[in-house]
């Protein structure tokens, strides 16, 4: 409502209905040349066989921007180009600073969102991949309920399968004690590869570990005892993982494998009723249209193997079910490797063939590439392993705190230290959040610590800026929220457009879930603070412009502030 282009947009609607006869979209654009472009007299005048400058003449002479615009301009073959009118912008500033919302309107169409991410597995280790599907999958859960949306966490860990047979013998014989204080300082892959060595060269751990999988699988009762502790140990673990990443996952939020279970066989049961399954080399199986192999013959979806057991596809159906059909969610998204996108797709068409995702329920694979070391492999440690994510995250802690201490030598050490956790954890989230989630990225310690250039210090600091304005001016922001808006100066103007522009670049970031768009919002928006900040005195200014830039200095510090709330990132008032 706020965004003078939505606004621009409604104000045109009624008046390209009526030249076309049926609603008609007037494509409302950013411009570079001008405030805003409205391109939709070319599609408008091919649909009707026309003129495209008539149509753009007719728009004009409507009269209908009178009120929002000084100028209004046809240009080559019939775009109109727009220039606002400053009392305009300013006044639809005047409405947004005495909210508290910045101009963001909640959905009026709110859905029920599943949001399927993080999901580490059991007695493994989180690393670097986890990153990403936890820090993308907070953002999208902090936006889509600041939008009106209601929203499903699911952490859907891996607990259950063939290697919990071992994985419990291995807990047995070196006991619950060792096992949980070895989990507890973050050793999930030792306890996994100790299990997994006994498991390769011992015949009589092999044949125990098979007869508890059994065992699990008719959930006799001290077997279940013993993977609950399992699952706690891992699950405490990952939520010291959670604390320092500052993300909204709680146990509250646990659905993992094992929880759907019990619920498989009436899934196959339903897929035989709707006469989807056939048998493939033993194994039962559905082929969705659309899926081939290399050779291109047709590829099947197994859902139940040669020996009977369910497997991960088997589970993921049953995921949709439960979460469309008893959660009643009408948005499953995934947010998840782009190496499950197949798997994902096949289990998605299934759904769809077996009547279980019928729209408007739809389901998106929320994918994302690779976190890279400096040499463009996959992330490694010194030793050759996979980097933990513990380490990763304890150690931008420890390089923020050498930057803030240097910076800003005044802050006292408890200070001190706050800061650097907001900054280290901070940059170590935006640089995954800024690079579209579907490339790959190179995992860079300086570029993503740097106070200058598309960065989360960078950004926090244009905040804290602000907020220092304040502090030395002993002015109360609250104060200049009713303020009267002036935009006298260009940068003044450029930076009212960009705050204008909030509820768009949301709506942006929500409609192909790619938070880096939100990034790149306020990164433009920080730069245009700066610019202003350069260009216009406000300290110095007198009354009236030294209020109205005070009003416009506290709405980009808001704006920043929520902003990179949404992202799940804390924007210090002093660093
Ligand atoms: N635990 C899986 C893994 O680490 C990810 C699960 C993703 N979610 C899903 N519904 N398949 O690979």
């Amino acid at each position: 409502m706020a965004d003078p282009l939505s606004l621009v947009n409604d104000l045109l609607a009624p008046v390209f209905a009526d030249i076309a006869g049926a609603p008609a979209d007037p494509v409302v654009r950013p411009s570079d040349r001008a405030d805003a472009q409205v391109n939709g007299a070319l599609p408008l005048a091919k649909q009707l066989g026309t003129n495209p400058r008539e149509i753009a003449q007719r728009v004009v002479d409507s009269g209908a921007l009178q009120t929002v615009c000084t100028d209004v301009e046809i240009a080559g073959p019939g775009f109109i180009n727009l220039t606002f009118d400053d009392a305009f912008l300013a006044a639809e500033l005047g409405a947004i600073a005495v909210g508290d919302r910045l101009g963001i309107v909640a959905d009026p169409h709110p859905r029920t969102v599943v949001i399927d991410y993080s999901a580490p597995n059991v007695a493994k280790e989180m690393h670097a991949g986890h990153l990403r599907t936890t820090v993308i999958g907070d953002a999208l859960v902090r936006m889509l309920e600041f939008a009106g949306h209601t929203v499903i966490r699911e952490n859907h860990i891996g607990d259950w399968g063939r290697p919990f047979g071992m994985l419990i013998e291995h807990l047995l014989d070196i006991g619950e004690d060792v096992a949980a204080e070895g989990m507890q300082q973050g050793d999930l892959d030792g306890f996994y590869k100790a299990a997994n060595a006994k498991f390769a060269d011992d015949e009589e751990f092999q044949a125990r570990s098979r007869d508890r999988v059994v065992k699990l699988q008719s959930y006799d009762p001290e077997t279940i005892a013993l993977w609950e502790r399992l699952v706690e140990m891992s699950t405490a673990y990952f939520n010291q993982v959670y604390d320092k990443l500052d993300v909204l996952l709680t146990d509250d939020d646990l659905m993992g494998e094992s929880v759907y279970q019990p619920k498989m066989q009436e899934t196959i049961d339903r897929l035989r009723s709707a006469e989807l399954l056939e048998e493939s080399d033993g194994a039962t199986v559905v082929f969705p249209p659309g899926f081939t192999n290399r050779d291109n013959e047709p590829l099947p979806l197994i859902v139940q193997a040669r020996t009977g057991g369910f497997n991960y596809a088997t589970s993921d159906l049953t995921c949709v079910i439960d979460r469309v059909e008893r959660l009643g969610a009408d948005l499953l998204l995934y947010v998840v490797g782009a190496p499950q996108a197949q798997h994902l797709q096949m289990v998605f068409e299934v759904a769809k063939m077996a009547g279980w995702l019928e729209p408007p329920a739809e389901a998106v694979h929320v994918s994302f590439g690779s976190v890279l070391g400096e040499d463009r492999k996959m992330l490694r440690s010194r030793s050759g392993d996979a980097v933990k994510l513990v380490e990763l995250l304890d150690e931008a802690v420890e390089r923020a705190a050498a930057a803030v201490a240097e910076k800003n030598p005044d802050l006292d050490d408890a200070e001190r230290d706050e800061v650097a956790r907001t900054i280290g954890i901070g940059a170590v989230k935006y640089a995954d959040l800024s690079t579209d989630r579907i490339k790959d990225y190179v995992f860079d310690w300086d570029r993503m610590l740097a106070f200058e250039g598309n960065t989360a210090p960078y950004l926090q600091y244009a905040h804290a800026r602000i907020c220092s304005i304040f502090r030395r001016a002993e002015v109360d922001r609250t104060s200049v929220r009713s303020t009267e808006i002036a935009l006298g100066e260009p940068p003044e103007r450029e930076l009212a457009k960009r705050l204008l522009a909030y509820p768009s670049a949301l709506d942006d970031t929500l409609a192909t879930y790619s938070p880096h768009k939100l990034c790149t919002y306020l990164f433009d928006l920080a730069q245009d603070f700066m610019s202003f900040y350069e260009h216009c005195p406000v300290m110095k200014a007198d009354e009236p412009v030294r209020s109205s830039r005070l009003a416009l200095s506290d709405l980009t510090a808001r704006t920043l502030e929520h902003g990179l709330g949404l992202l799940g990132i804390t924007a210090p008032e002093a660093m």
